[in-house]
This record gives structure tokens, C-alpha cells and sequence, in this order.
């Protein structure tokens, strides 16, 4: 089963794949959770994602798609998709290499959220470096201050959540990612959009509604 969760930066995408991928047993795949592993890694890949990462701009395509592809093969496709894909073009890949493995996409939600909430979520993020765990300053604190609950591991604040690099990331949602949404749409898929402004638990019990309403997902 392959789930896709869209949305801009910020919106909520890595904290509701996590809930999503225990609710259903999924492999939560985030595309920049696994460039910034292959940043702590020192890879050539991390080394060429680097500065597109650092400025708010995307990857280059070619990079990602086989990155992905193969994170989607390890997860023998039970896999919820954070981040990709980000592109049209990276959709069509991904609609390629899933009709190769007679696997689809099962269900797609959008996050849906206004610009304006966006800068205080991402300015006041934290996350673990070990498990990617994601907190809030304010809105979703550990247990204890600085320490992932999950791990005991000091949190830290990501290099791309500096106020101007968050306003490039969202011009370049809207210049290239949004469109995404779009091509599902014009293919027929079924987009459950859901209001990403709301709390994280009233947004993750909205989203399971849907996703059990569509009865793709047991
Ligand atoms: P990526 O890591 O995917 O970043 P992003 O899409 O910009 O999204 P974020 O991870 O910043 O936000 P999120 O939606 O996951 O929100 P989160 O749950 O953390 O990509 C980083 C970079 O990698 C890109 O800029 C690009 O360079 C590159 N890249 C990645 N994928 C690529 C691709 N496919 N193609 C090309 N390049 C690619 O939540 C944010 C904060 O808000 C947290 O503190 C959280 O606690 C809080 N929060 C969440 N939900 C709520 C809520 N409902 N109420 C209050 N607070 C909330
Ligand atoms: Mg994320």
C-alpha cells in the first residue's frame, strides 16, 4: 500500500506520516529525512544536496527519483511518502516505477494550510537527529526540555528553518509543488484535502477518518 501525503513546508507532513505509518504498519519514507542522513553521512549525494537544501531550493530531479525509488523497494511498497513527490515530473517517475512493480498509489491527502501559520511552526521546530521525531517549542514539547522522548537524544533546530530560507521553500512550494496536486487531480485520484491548521491530534483523527472512509486502508 503506498499512501502520499502533500503539503507545503511546515504543514505537518512528518508528524502526521509518523502517527500514519504505526496507525496502518507503513514504512514512513521522507525524502529530506533521508537527504539529511545522507548529509550526516558524508555520501557524494548528501555533498551535491547540500547547498539546494541549505538555499529553500529543491533537488535536482534525477537525484531524488532514484533515491526514492529504491527507499520504495526496501519498503516493498507499504510505504506513507513525505515530501515526494515534489514535482510533476517526479510524479510521473514515481507512477512509472510503481506500474513496473504492479503496485499504485492507494490514497493521496493534501495538507492544507495559510502561509501566515507557517514561519512560528517552522521557527520553533526541534527534531531528533537519531529517530526524526519532530517537537514544537511551544505546540509539542518532550517530556523534557531539549530530549527526545523516544531516543534521550539532544534535539536540534534544522539549518533550513532560518526565517528567510522558510520563505524561499515556500515560494518554491508554489512555483513547483504545488502543482503536484494538480496532476493526481487530473488523473482521476481522489485528493482528501485536510485542514492542517488545526491541532495535531484533531488533524491525525481527520485524516485517519478519511483514509478508513476510502476503505483502501485496513
Ligand atoms: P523536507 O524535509 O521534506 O521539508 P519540507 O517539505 O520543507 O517540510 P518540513 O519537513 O519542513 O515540514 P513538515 O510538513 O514535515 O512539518 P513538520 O511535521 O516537521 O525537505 C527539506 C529539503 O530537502 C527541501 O527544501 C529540498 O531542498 C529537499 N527535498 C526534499 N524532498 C525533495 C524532493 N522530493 N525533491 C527535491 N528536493 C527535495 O511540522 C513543522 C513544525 O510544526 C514542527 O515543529 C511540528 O511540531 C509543528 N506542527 C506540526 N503540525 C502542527 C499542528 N497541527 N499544530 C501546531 N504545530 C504543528
Ligand atoms: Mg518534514
Amino acid at each position: 500500500m503506498v499512501i502520499v501525503l502533500l503539503g507545503p513546508p511546515g504543514a505537518g507532513k512528518g508528524t502526521q506520516c509518523k502517527r500514519i505509518a504505526e496507525k496502518y504498519k507503513l514504512v514512513h519514507l521522507s525524502s529530506g529525512d533521508i537527504l539529511r542522513l545522507h548529509r550526516a553521512n558524508g555520501t557524494e549525494l548528501g555533498k551535491k544536496a547540500a547547498e539546494y537544501m541549505d538555499s529553500g531550493k529543491l533537488v535536482p530531479d534525477q537525484l531524488i527519483i532514484e533515491m526514492m525509488a529504491c527507499a520504495i523497494e526496501s519498503a516493498k511498497g507499504n510505504c506513507v511518502l513525505d515530501g515526494f513527490p515534489r514535482t510533476v515530473v517526479q510524479a510521473k517517475e514515481l507512477d512509472i516505477a510503481l506500474d513496473a512493480k504492479k503496485r499504485k498509489i492507494d490514497a493521496i491527502v493534501d495538507l492544507v494550510i495559510d502561509d501566515s501559520v507557517i514561519e512560528n511552526r517552522m521557527t520553533g521546530r526541534r527534531s531528533c537527529p537519531a529517530c526524526g521525531t519532530v517537537y514544537h517549542v511551544e505546540t509539542l514539547k518532550p517530556k523534557l526540555s531539549g530530549i527526545c522522548d523516544s531516543c534521550g537524544v539532544k534535539l536540534v533546530q534544522r539549518t533550513d528553518d532560518k526565517p528567510e530560507v522558510v520563505r524561499q521553500r515556500l515560494e518554491t512550494y508554489h512555483q513547483q509543488t504545488a502543482a503536484v496536486t494538480g496532476y493526481y487531480a487530473d488523473k482521476g485520484h481522489t485528493i482528501l484535502d485536510i485542514d492542517a491548521g488545526k491541532s495535531v491530534d484533531e488533524v491525525t483523527a481527520k485524516m485517519i477518518e478519511k483514509l478508513d472512509r476510502l476503505s483502501m486502508v485496513r
